[in-house]
């Protein structure tokens, strides 16, 4: 059987990843309905381990009790209480880790060690955030805009600010999904080109801009993220760059009646997004935040064979 690692959402098709979103909403009601006990059958007696060469609150903790009330084991390990921070090699880490566990996450500043860990191991590896992509948590922004507004093919997507991980994994989306995707950066800040290029050879209708308000323009939803990722170093000339790129409540009145705002969190309030965006009747994102939950859930169980 093929390892199914989720790496990318450009590696899987769009049946695929349209299979996911539909398993975790049904998980979802499924578990709003009262039916662990269905549920924790789904990865009985097997176990997930986790690595976190990087902080995080949503995806360490949405993943652990995915896999647990899927029936399942979790171990969470960070990278310098493994060998691995005292130079043992991440292809041996791969070979060691897979003959205990089930399935394996990372989350790392470098995409390439992302790549190694999936290359060596005989266990489906999934993407938990790098530098390039962080698709988990686009598959949840996907399942979030799909509850409020209905299906996102078709539909003006916004994307303001740094042209980052986050970003780039929407690109992968737009391409996959059929988004109309609208980026506002600063050319400094810009998505890579060759993500541009394989998004728009692949059906990706991206407009890259340097204005926020014509990203805005009616647009069914709106995302930003932080200015300052982890790992970024030059935070003060991102500050300074991006200070015209701030969600604002007036730039949100230029998008569609009814449109919604999205923020993968953690947020910086006064910074990218403003409070009175974030805290108010059009922000989503405490859903959004839910919803990582339900779709790590399904993508755990499409790496485990355990959905279709
Ligand atoms: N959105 C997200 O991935 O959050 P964490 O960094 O808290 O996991
Ligand atoms: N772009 C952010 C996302 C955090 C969830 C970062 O990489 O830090």
């Amino acid at each position: 059987m093929q390892l199914r690692h989720f790496l990318d959402i450009c590696d899987l098709d769009t049946a695929s990843l349209r299979r996911i979103l539909d398993n975790a909403a049904q998980l979802k009601a499924a578990l709003r309905d009262g039916q662990r006990t269905a549920q924790s059958q789904i990865a009985a007696g097997l176990a997930l381990t986790m690595i976190f060469e990087k902080p995080s609150t949503r995806t360490r903790v949405s993943f652990d009790l995915a896999m647990r009330q899927l029936g399942g084991e979790t171990l969470t390990l960070s990278h310098d209480e493994l060998q691995l921070g005292r130079g043992e090699t991440i292809a041996d880490t791969a070979r060691v880790l897979s003959r205990y566990a089930d399935v394996m996450m990372l989350r790392t500043g470098d995409h390439d060690h992302l790549s190694e860990l999936a290359r060596h191991a005989t266990i489906p590896v999934i993407n938990g955030l790098t530098d390039r992509s962080h698709p988990c948590q686009v598959m949840a922004d996907i399942l979030t805009f799909e509850e409020h507004l209905g299906s996102i093919s078709g539909r003006k997507v916004a994307w303001v600010g740094d042209g980052n991980n986050v970003a780039r994994s929407w690109m992968h989306a737009a391409a996959r999904f059929g988004i109309k995707l609208r980026l506002a950066t600063p050319a400094a800040y810009a998505p890579d080109r060759q993500t541009l290029d394989w998004a728009r050879a692949n059906g990706g209708a991206i407009l890259l801009s340097e204005d926020p308000a014509e990203a805005v323009e009616g647009a069914d939803c709106v995302l930003t993220d932080t200015w300052v990722s982890m790992g970024d170093a030059d935070a003060e000339s991102r500050r300074k760059s991006l200070a015209p790129y701030q969600v604002t409540d007036a730039l949100m009145a230029r998008a569609a009646p009814g449109a919604i705002f999205m923020h993968c969190l953690p947020a910086h309030r006064g910074e990218e997004v403003t409070g009175e965006v974030i805290d108010g009747p059009r922000s989503v994102v405490w859903d959004e935040a839910e919803n990582r939950l339900h779709v790590q859930k399904a993508i755990l169980a499409w790496c485990l064979y355990r959905a279709d």
